[in-house]
This record gives structure tokens, C-alpha cells and sequence, in this order.
């Protein structure tokens, strides 16, 4: 049965001759030609854009060229051209990736790259695909390259080259490689398994079979350069104060007169991104930070000290500690603790944001790779909040427009910001801390009093890291009370007191770790003063798991 909505539709359908169709579709056409020319964003900075096939090294790319002082962002190689509208793109770079371009799904060239007659270095699977799309052929190895390898430059003359030596160490990931390079192309560089390590054309077409962006390439970075710079014809504006700058222009413009409200947890990103609101539209801002009583020792009096006294933000201090810690009374699942303290939060966040009245914006932290994470399938990016500071939780009827003054930013420039804002070295280098706080550092029941015992033999922890000068060298370092309680003897007495697990990593990133191997003095000495300064506990261990297996946290 036909439905009424639909049968009236048709009956609006007008009838149109075969010739008037045909016109329609033209102009259908029309239009699809025209949306794939690249529409320049005068005022952004000067971009590479790298087309992103699916390699885990994407996101590196877009580091190391922003740290020769470039601006860059990751495009997925299916999405439509619009979504460069917000870039002035200088030049491109094609990612590497798993797929083999014969492959029946295999991800191609976005139709609008080639045409923009702009700069393009292939890399792996992006160079791959360049020499198929321009009439070369790729065929499979007879032996998959993986690994350290040599090339040996024939053309030093290149541009691409300067200042690199004639045979140099490369990272090389590949199956397929060139068997025949399409007209126009030379080959400038040789590998013992790739005759085309490094290809060129007059047109500004680049193509190199390993990646420069991994540290096993060390001289990848001049590689890149050379690109941005000879190649490329880019300018290191790039800046930490370039940034600033922009930002406060652009948040500014966003906000007008209107008011924001930022929830600050005195980590590194939201104390940035606050800071740059304020220097945008000062007293419009108020912050709020919510004393959960799950940081570390002295640790509220610190953030309220920074913001109200050296920065003067407007901030509402929140005593919320009974209330989070009745939340958790009996809890011992992990999840659950995450739950009930990320639900607390923003029922305690939303009840201040009522009492500071008309509020039109909410500035968050969110940082570029929260941003590259949470794009989907096919790569469109959506917006995600992360951690228990996921205030987008906030009731519908409180309509608050995100304020994201980080969102295109890698933690280092997060940090350099930071510094050029003025704020305190030890807070914008400092590790970072979760979310749930020694909740999730405390394992099974959360009490006030095994907070306490926790806080104190943390802080012996931080004190003796820090006289070490290893706190910035550690990714993270922290001590964990376990719930095991064990056998010791102090003084003349037995006792049976608790276990502190120590636990110190290095990382680039949280996605994998490895436990830190710190000298045995210290190690030594951080044991001794726990088991002297608090008397509930008598052994400490030191954890030797790497992430993967372990996490970094204990729950
Ligand atoms: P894991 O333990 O998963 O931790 O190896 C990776 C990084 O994330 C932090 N972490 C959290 N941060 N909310 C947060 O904001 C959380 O629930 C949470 N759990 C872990 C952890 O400290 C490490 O830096």
C-alpha cells in the first residue's frame, strides 16, 4: 500500500520531456565538477594536508611537519573535497597504508588532489598509488621489505636531497613496490630491493618507498623539510605565538559577547584552553573546578591558587568531596567507580552552571588526536569528549555551544601554548592524571582513610622522582594502595599493613608503555621513606608489567 505522505509527493512530481532530464543531469554533472575544485581558506594558515589511506604512522606525519613549523591536518582519502574548505593548502602528502593498490577495495586518489596542480609527496602506499594513477606499475615483491634497509642516492642534485647524505639508513614497510614509473619520472634513490626508492617528476610529484616520519629513519626530518621548504615552497609561521594569536582572534569572533563556562581539572589541557579563552574575553569566562577528593596531596590548593591569584580567572571552587565519596561508598568495580564519579560530576557541574545563570558556551580541552580517534569509519571526524569531563552529557535543555580552542593541537603544542600564555612550567609539563583520580588508584573500596594512606605515600613518590630529576623523563609515576595487606615487622612489632605497588613508565603516547628502569637507589630509597612516613603500610612492590599486557593504571 502506497503511504498518503508518498502518493501526494508523486502527485507534485512534474513531468518533464527526455531533453529536459537530460539538461537536469548536465547540470548535476556540472555541479559535481565544480565541488571538486578546492575552495582556499584565506585567512587559515598555509597547510599541508595529508591524505590518510590508513597507516599507523599518519598521525607522526602530521607531528613532524608541524614541527618543522608547518601547519598540517589529516584528510581521509574518501572524504569529498569540502572538507578542505577550512585549509589554504600548500601542498599534500599521501600516507602509507595497509592496502595494495590492486586490491578490489583498495582506498584511491581523491580526484580533486591531482587537479589542484599543487606539490605531492607519495610516501609508501601513497607513492604506490601516485605511480598507478599516473600510468606507472606496481607489482608485489617477491619478499615483503620490512625494516631497516640503506638506499643509496644517485641524484644528490635534487632538491629533495639536500643535505643528506649518499647512502642513508631508512625505515622501509612495504609488499608492492615500483616496477615501472610513470612518463616523466626518475628515479634519484635505490634500495638493494627497490630500484625506485625515491622518484620525481618536473611537476612537483614525489614519491618515496620508506617512511621518513619514523624515528628509524633519522635523517627522515631534513627529508621532510626539504620538501616543505624546497619543494613545497612552504613558511615555518607555525609558531606557538602564531597560534595564540589566531586562536584568540578566532575564539573572540565565536564568543562576542556572550558567556562561557570551562571546567577546569587542573591538568594541562583545560588550564590552556581556559587561559586562552580568558585572554580572549576575560571576565565572560568563569571557570569551575570541582573538588572531587581524588587528587593528589595539595593539589586543589594549587589549581585554585594558579588560576585566582596568578592568572585571575574568574573561578567558582567547589567543595564537592562528600558528595563524590558517598557516591562511591561500596563500589569496587572499576567501571562502575568511572560511572558514578563521571555522573556526580556533571550533576554537581550542571547545578553551577544554572547558578552562574545565562550561560551561551562551554570551552573544553579537546586536543587533535581526541579529535583524529574518534573519526569513524570512512574517516569523518565527529566530535568527542573525552573522560569523565564528558560535560557534552550536559541536559539538551542547556543548549551550551562548544567552545574547542584545542582541537587542532597535538599535546606538545598544547604545552607550547602553554608557555607562551605564561603559565607555570610545573603545570604545563606536568604528567598527566586521570580523570576518576585515585579513585582508580585505590583498589576495591574507595574510604577517606585509604586516601589518605594513598596520598601520602604518593607524595613520597612524586618528592623523590622529582629530586631525581626523572618527573619529566617519566611518562607517568604514582603509587597504587592495593587492597593485599601483608606480614611485616617494624620496631619489635608484627604488623599487617597494606602494600603499595609503585608504579613508573616511559611512553610516547598512553597507547603503550613500558615500566621505567630506574635506578635501584631510588627505588631503594622511595621504598624505605613509604614504609617509615606511613605507618599503615610495610611493603612496597614495584611494577615490572609493560603495556601492553598491563595498563598504565591498576584498574
Ligand atoms: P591505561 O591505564 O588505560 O591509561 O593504560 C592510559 C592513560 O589514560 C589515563 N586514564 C584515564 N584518564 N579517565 C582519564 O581521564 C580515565 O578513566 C582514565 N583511565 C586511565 C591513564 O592515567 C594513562 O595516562
Amino acid at each position: 500500500m502506497v503511504e498518503p505522505a508518498e502518493s501526494a509527493a508523486a502527485a507534485d512530481r512534474i513531468r518533464a520531456s527526455d531533453d529536459f532530464e537530460v539538461a537536469t543531469y548536465l547540470e548535476i554533472a556540472e555541479a559535481r565538477e565544480l565541488s571538486q575544485a578546492l575552495t582556499p581558506a584565506p585567512n587559515a594558515p598555509e597547510t599541508v594536508a595529508i591524505i590518510d589511506f590508513g597507516s599507523q604512522y599518519s598521525m607522526l606525519i602530521a607531528r613532524r611537519i608541524r614541527e618543522a613549523g608547518v601547519y598540517s591536518e589529516l584528510i581521509a582519502w574518501d572524504a569529498p573535497p569540502e572538507a578542505l574548505n577550512h585549509l589554504r593548502v600548500k601542498a599534500f602528502v599521501l600516507s602509507g597504508g595497509p592496502a595494495s593498490v590492486y586490491d578490489e577495495d583498495a582506498p584511491t586518489l581523491p580526484p580533486y588532489m591531482l587537479a589542484s596542480g599543487l606539490p605531492v609527496l607519495g610516501i609508501c602506499y601513497g607513492m604506490q598509488l601516485l605511480t598507478h594513477a599516473l600510468g606507472g606499475r606496481v607489482a608485489p615483491s617477491d619478499k615483503r621489505e620490512y625494516g631497516q634497509a640503506v638506499v643509496n642516492i644517485s641524484d644528490p642534485s635534487d632538491p629533495l636531497l639536500e643535505d643528506l647524505p649518499g647512502a642513508m639508513p631508512v625505515w622501509m614497510s612495504h609488499g608492492d613496490k615500483i616496477v615501472e614509473m610513470p612518463a616523466g619520472f626518475r628515479s634519484i634513490a635505490q634500495s638493494d630491493s627497490s630500484p625506485v626508492a625515491m622518484m620525481v617528476d618536473d611537476a612537483g610529484h614525489l614519491g618515496i618507498q620508506f617512511h621518513p616520519e619514523v624515528v628509524h629513519t633519522p635523517q627522515g626530518d631534513v627529508l621532510l623539510r626539504n620538501f616543505l621548504f624546497n619543494v613545497a615552497d612552504c613558511a615555518p609561521t607555525w609558531t606557538a605565538k602564531s597560534f595564540v594569536e589566531e586562536s584568540i582572534k578566532t575564539i573572540r569572533e565565536q564568543i562576542g559577547d556572550g558567556r562561557v563556562i570551562c571546567a577546569l581539572s587542573g591538568g594541562v589541557d583545560s588550564a590552556v584552553a581556559a587561559t586562552l579563552v580568558h585572554r580572549a574575553v576575560g571576565e565572560q569566562l568563569t571557570c569551575v573546578f570541582v573538588d572531587n577528593g581524588l587528587l593528589r596531596a595539595e593539589e586543589p590548593e594549587r589549581v585554585v591558587k594558579t588560576f585566582r591569584e596568578n592568572i585571575s580567572i574568574n573561578l567558582r571552587h567547589i567543595d564537592a568531596v562528600d558528595r563524590f565519596l558517598n557516591d562511591l561508598a561500596e563500589v569496587t568495580n572499576p567501571e562502575t567507580k568511572r560511572k558514578r564519579i563521571g555522573e556526580t560530576f556533571i550533576r554537581v557541574f550542571e547545578e553551577e552552571a544554572r547558578d552562574i545563570g545565562e550561560v551561551d558556551f562551554i570551552c573544553q580541552g579537546t586536543t587533535y588526536p581526541d579529535v583524529i580517534e574518534s573519526a569513524g569509519a570512512g574517516g569523518r571526524a565527529a566530535k568527542v569528549i573525552k573522560s569523565h569531563h564528558n560535560v557534552g552529557g550536559l541536559p539538551k535543555d542547556m543548549k551550551l555551544t562548544l567552545v574547542e580552542p584545542l582541537r587542532n593541537l597535538f599535546k606538545d603544542e598544547v604545552r607550547r601554548a602553554g608557555v607562551e600564555l605564561g603559565l607555570p612550567y610545573e603545570m604545563v609539563y606536568r604528567q598527566p592524571f586521570p580523570g576518576p583520580g585515585l579513585a582508580i588508584r585505590v583498589i576495591g573500596e574507595v574510604t577517606r582513610d585509604k586516601l589518605e594512606v594513598l596520598r601520602q605515600a604518593d607524595w613520597v613518590v612524586m618528592d623523590e622522582i622529582k629530586n631525581a630529576a626523572q618527573y619529566y623523563d617519566l611518562w607517568q609515576s604514582f603509587a597504587v594502595l592495593t587492597d593485599t595487606r601483608t606480614v611485616g615487622v617494624q620496631g619489635d612489632y608484627r604488623t599487617y599493613g597494606y602494600c603499595i605497588a609503585l608504579r613508573c613508565v616511559t611512553a610516547e603516547d598512553a597507547m603503550t608503555a613500558d615500566w621505567a628502569k630506574l635506578p635501584y637507589d631510588l627505588l631503594g630509597t622511595i621504598s624505605s621513606r613509604i614504609c617509615n612516613e606511613v605507618p599503615e603500610v610495610n611493603r612496597v612492590v614495584y611494577d615490572i608489567t609493560s603495556k601492553p599486557p598491563g595498563t598504565i593504571e591498576w584498574e
